[in-house]
């Protein structure tokens, strides 16, 4: 029998492992990239990577990210897994075992969830997940353009990316039923690998992640310190007329008439030791790794 590889953690400072991180994370998902998030500074202590090397080389990988999780208004520590594959060539090794082993390890008792893909049904409930459905929402609303647009802001700027950590630590989190608060390092992440809607600015306490498609408003995600009329602000978010409005998260604080649109099945969620409600719920598409 081989022997059990070693399983080696990856942290922000270790530029070199960070690196190898990098090149690992193409090799298993052609159109994800990490290297402008990193440029940006936006690995933080929160974020871990659990690896094994081969000549330098990381071939499986199970990353780790410490959340605060909003769960029916109560604050939850927990975790969520991301990235976690084998290349290619080295797959059927217990080598995924071994880094998800290690990375479960790392979180004790704490509740992990995951979102994974619809070849990895299998694979996760092996390691104690269960899947848990995910619900769309949606409000039929028609507006038309209206007022001075919402400028846009860029998250390449240093200071508009602290300034979105802070709305996220210290604001409202999007929804209380099941969502999470100071995950603005998950989101920026989107910005940098270009898969982000665009962040509007409604005012100075007050971001969205908001596109039109259609006759329809993708509000994928709301930062903001205090409650405001989003109904109000609608017509600034819009270059068209609209005919309704699709929640990147549970409406129930900010669109409290949305209707259930169907279940989402594009989100595969995990859950392990996390004591969810069965009311519908969508955890915001900004902060899932
Ligand atoms: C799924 C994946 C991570 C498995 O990696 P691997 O290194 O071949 O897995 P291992 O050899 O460690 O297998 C561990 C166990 O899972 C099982 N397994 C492997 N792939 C599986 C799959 N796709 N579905 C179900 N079970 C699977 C193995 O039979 C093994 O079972 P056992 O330990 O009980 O005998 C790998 O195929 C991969 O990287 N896929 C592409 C990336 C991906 O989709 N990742 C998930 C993102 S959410």
């Amino acid at each position: 029998m081989s022997p059990v590889p070693p399983v080696t953690e990856i942290g922000p400072r270790d530029t070199a492992l960070r690196n190898a991180f990098c090149d690992y994370v193409p090799q298993v998902f052609r159109t994800v990239d990490f290297r402008r998030w990193c440029d940006w500074g936006e690995w933080t202590d929160d974020y871990r990577a659990f690896v094994v090397l081969e000549d330098g080389r990381v071939v499986a990988n199970a990353s780790v990210t410490r959340m605060r999780l909003r769960l029916e208004g109560h604050e939850v520590r927990a975790f969520q897994f991301g990235a976690v594959g084998c290349v290619p060539s080295h797959r059927g090794r217990g080598l995924s075992r071994r880094v998800m082993t290690a990375a479960l390890d790392a979180c004790g008792d704490a509740p992990v969830l995951l979102f994974a893909n619809p070849k990895v049904r299998q694979f996760y409930p092996r390691f104690g997940f269960e899947p848990w459905p995910q619900t769309l929402f949606a409000a039929r609303h028609e507006a038309v353009p209206e007022g001075p647009p919402a400028p846009t802001l860029d998250l390449e700027d240093a200071q508009v990316r602290a300034e979105l950590a802070t709305l996220s630590r210290e604001g409202l989190p999007v929804t209380e039923r099941f969502g999470a608060r100071d995950y603005a390092a998950i989101a920026s992440w989107y910005a940098a690998a270009g898969f982000a809607r665009p962040l509007r600015r409604l005012g100075a306490d007050a971001w969205v992640f908001a596109d039109v498609e259609g006759d329809t408003l993708y509000l994928d995600d709301i930062f903001a310190r205090e409650p405001f009329d989003l109904r109000a602000q609608v017509p600034r978010l819009i270059d068209r007329p609209i005919r309704s409005i699709r929640f990147g998260f549970t409406p129930e604080r900010w669109w409290p008439g949305a209707e259930e649109a169907g279940e989402d099945l594009e989100a595969d969620l995990f859950v392990r030791k996390l004591p969810l409600s069965r009311q519908p719920h969508r955890f915001p598409v900004m902060a899932r790794t």
